[in-house]
């Protein structure tokens, strides 16, 4: 299940991505934003972090302006690894390196083709398994753990 959250700034790209998700026959849970209103993107942010944390979504997508914002929020949640990406490679990468659970972007940054090409790298790409990616990823765990449960 994949978790979708956006604010005003990343609204028309999502409902993109939602049409897209739907070609490709993915399950996702829309946490908002629900209109191009003007929002706080930390709401978003931590709304799809906790579907993470608690196991209801395996992945997220967030959305604001410049996917700064809202991957910055998301960040602060134990557990979760953001990644802004707005090229393929960088998808693929964070995928394969980092084991990222979510893919942020900027609706102001990138036009929805691209856009799509992205998500689809995020979401069809494995984590290598690779060990020292495995070592890294867990001083990211131990950084988490240092400074108490969040
Ligand atoms: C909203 O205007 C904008 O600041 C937000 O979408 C995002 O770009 C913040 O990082």
């Amino acid at each position: 299940m994949i978790a979708l959250g956006c604010d005003h700034g990343g609204y028309e790209l999502m409902q993109e991505v939602k049409k897209h998700l739907n070609e490709r026959g993915d399950e996702y849970k829309d946490f908002g934003t629900d209109s191009p209103a003007s929002t706080d993107y930390p709401i978003y942010a931590k709304a799809v972090a906790k579907s993470i944390q608690t196991g209801e979504c395996d992945r997220g997508i967030l959305i604001c302006g410049t996917g700064i914002g809202i991957s910055i929020a998301a960040n602060k949640h134990d557990g979760i690894r953001a990644a802004l990406c707005h090229d393929v490679f960088s998808a693929e990468a964070t995928r394969q390196h980092n084991d990222a659970n979510i893919l942020a972007m900027g609706g102001r940054v990138i036009g929805g083709g691209h856009a799509l090409r992205v998500v689809d790298a995020f979401l069809d790409t494995p984590f290598s398994n690779d060990e020292r990616h495995k070592r890294r990823i867990a001083g990211i765990t131990q950084i988490e753990a240092d400074r108490g449960q969040k």
